[in-house]
């Protein structure tokens, strides 16, 4: 059985499309932390985001995580947001290895603006609103085992680039 391998970075840097794909080829499970967040409440995150808020969201998304903490042979994608609450980073770093995907803004933008399922980019300038996070989130990011940059790079070779580092 392997640690677990916990994917972090901001939305549309390829953590569930990546993540299902490093887990395929380890012979590993995947699991989602906003679809296990969804999941147990029977809401989507922008109905938690609307009826609650972004705090009871992250309560929820910890739960989840402390759940998943305690298994074993996961590939985990995680929300961007993820990192933010305290204890979070220490957490996912003691149960496995830590890795960040990146991307620029620009492409983030790209790949996401057509999604409604993202409330914090529901704003007039989602991209001055991405570039703002990243920057914010931007001490946690960094602070991992191995960043994958993937704004150029395929699914299949960030995969790749992935396995190489935890192998
Ligand atoms: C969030 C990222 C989303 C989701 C929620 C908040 C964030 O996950 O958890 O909308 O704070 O960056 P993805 O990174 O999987 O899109």
């Amino acid at each position: 059985m392997r640690k677990n391998i916990y994917l972090i970075g901001f939305m549309g840097t390829g953590k569930s499309t990546v993540g299902r794909l490093v887990a395929q080829k380890l012979g590993m499970e995947f699991c989602d932390t906003d679809a296990m967040v969804e999941e147990k409440s029977g809401m989507t995150i922008s109905q938690i985001f609307d009826e609650m808020d972004e705090d009871a969201f992250r309560g929820m998304e910890t739960d989840v995580l402390k759940e998943i903490t305690e298994r074993k042979n996961l590939v985990v994608s995680t929300g961007g947001g993820i990192v933010v609450t305290r204890g979070n980073m220490e957490l996912m770093r003691s149960a496995g290895s830590l890795i960040t995907l990146m991307a620029s803004p620009e492409q983030i933008f790209d790949r996401i603006k057509d999604d409604k399922g993202r409330p914090l980019l529901q704003v007039a300038n989602p991209l001055d609103e991405i570039k703002q996070l990243i920057y914010d989130r931007a001490p946690f990011y960094i602070n991992t085992d191995c960043i994958v940059e993937t704004t150029e790079l395929s699914p299949e070779d960030a995969a790749e680039e992935i396995i190489r580092f935890v192998e």
